[in-house]
């Protein structure tokens, strides 16, 4: 594993653009395996997570090339319906090859998907789901067996709202035998921008973004381009990023409807943005107050992923900021690390108290999640020396540049090879 040094005290200035959604690429490119045939992908995140999701398309037979950001992925041939297992426990979004691989080949073989420790992340809505809609579901080993000769159509009710089930049962709808009826849907726009694709690609979806999708069955898919959204998330911690240094930052193409949540808490601690097109320009130098109560929720309430970093700048901020979390049972793990920077945060369940401001010292501190990892860079651009962040390994499955972005803006971050 390898480590970063951040240098502290930094103050964050100027412009970058914001990078292609982790989030969304990787659930349109299990899609593009139900087409038999090409997929061009543009504004493709180069990150771990997408080359993970690559590399099992080509374990399939797909055809995949590269051109800058743009991702070719021929899938006229595929042959295989076995996942490798190391493959899809590194990834959670290794779930959406099952309903991607039934609609295809009406087999996949795949064990439980890995990815982030930040709760327990069964996979029973989906399993639920491809029960209901006439799929065989064996236990191999460790490895679950899925087959089925049709999908047939079916209402189906999620016990609660699931990007990734509602992702999946998308997915298995697009060649089910008669219309699929998915209630209770999650609304984040990752689901939209998957059926956007899905019907550029000549699929008939409706109400996405609401908590009712039709997904008519029996598509005729042809060869189709879409562009990845710009990613919200990425977006986001740039912006809290600007925060915490108490800078000026402006995100070229930011997601500007997908960001009204962050953008009131914001406001809430002193910050200042205004448009200028598709530039969003934030201005942090009254970032000061604390920001009440911030509870995370499913789209369109506070997004689960920017919860860490929110707490690394709640840190800096005066008087006690609380968050609770709502979506995942340990997502409050990053608040060790940031005590040892000098943090007072309390947990009490799923809430965090986090008082300020205390001036965040640099240390050894260690990335144990993705968005974890990336709040441990934010609280190292405010604090006072160095703070080295290892196993920055989970912050490169997320986030193409953020180092250099970092930099561009006036940070101090050096990346160590774990081989050096
Ligand atoms: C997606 O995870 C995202 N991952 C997560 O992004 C994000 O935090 C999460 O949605 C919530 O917005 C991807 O898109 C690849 P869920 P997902 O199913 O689909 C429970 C990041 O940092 N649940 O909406 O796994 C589950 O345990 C990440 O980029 C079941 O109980 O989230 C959780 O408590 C990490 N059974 C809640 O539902 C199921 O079968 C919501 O999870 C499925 C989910």
């Amino acid at each position: 594993m390898g480590k970063i040094l951040v240098g502290g005290e930094v103050c964050l200035k100027g412009e970058i653009p914001v990078q292609g959604s982790k989030n969304a690429a990787l659930p349109i490119m299990a899609g593009a395996i139900l087409h038999r045939g090409y997929t061009v992908l543009h504004n493709c995140p180069r990150i771990s997570d997408v080359y993970n999701m690559e590399q099992m398309l080509k374990d399939f037979g797909a055809g995949t090339r590269w051109e800058g950001h743009t991702l070719i992925l021929d899938c006229s041939q595929i042959c295989g319906t076995a996942v490798e297992e190391g493959l899809c426990g590194r990834m959670r979004s290794s779930v959406m090859l099952m309903g991607s691989m039934l609609g295809r080949c009406g087999r996949v073989q795949i064990g439980y998907p890995g990815g982030c420790v930040i709760g327990k992340r069964p996979i029973d809505y989906h399993l639920k789901l491809f029960a209901d809609m006439g799929a065989a579901i064996e236990r191999k080993g460790r490895q679950l067996v899925l087959s089925c000769k049709e999908l047939k159509g079916v209402r189906h009710r999620f016990p609660r709202p699931s990007v990734g089930a509602t992702e999946n049962g998308i997915l298995a709808a697009v060649y089910a035998r008669e219309p699929v009826i998915l209630e209770n849907c999650a609304r984040e726009p990752e689901i939209r921008h998957l059926c956007a694709f899905l019907r550029c690609m000549g699929a008939d979806i409706e109400g996405d973004g609401t908590g009712s999708i039709c997904i008519a069955g029996n598509s005729r898919l042809h060869d189709g381009e879409y562009t990845i959204p710009a990613d919200r998330i990425a977006a986001g911690t740039l912006v809290l990023s600007g925060a915490v240094t108490r800078g000026q930052v402006s995100l070229v193409g930011a997601p500007r409807e997908e960001l009204d949540e962050l953008l009131k808490v914001y406001e809430k601690m002193g910050g200042q943005f205004s448009w200028n097109g598709g530039t969003l320009l934030t201005d942090s130098r009254r970032v000061r107050n604390n920001v009440g109560e911030v509870t995370t929720a499913v789209h369109p309430g506070f997004p689960t992923d920017l919860q860490s970093p929110l707490m690394a700048v709640c840190c800096t901020l005066e008087g006690v900021s609380r968050i609770r979390e709502t979506i995942f049972e340990d997502r409050f793990r990053v608040a060790g690390q940031l005590s040892r920077m000098g943090a007072r945060i309390r947990i009490m369940d799923n809430e965090a108290m986090v008082e300020g401001p205390v001036r965040l010292t640099g240390c050894a501190v260690r990335a144990q999640d993705l968005r974890g990892g990336a709040a441990l860079v934010v609280a190292g651009l405010a604090a006072r020396g160095q703070t080295v962040v290892e196993c920055q390994e989970y912050i490169e499955r997320g986030y193409e540049s953020f180092y250099e972005e970092i930099n561009l803006l006036g940070g101090r971050i050096v990346k160590i090879d774990s081989k050096t």
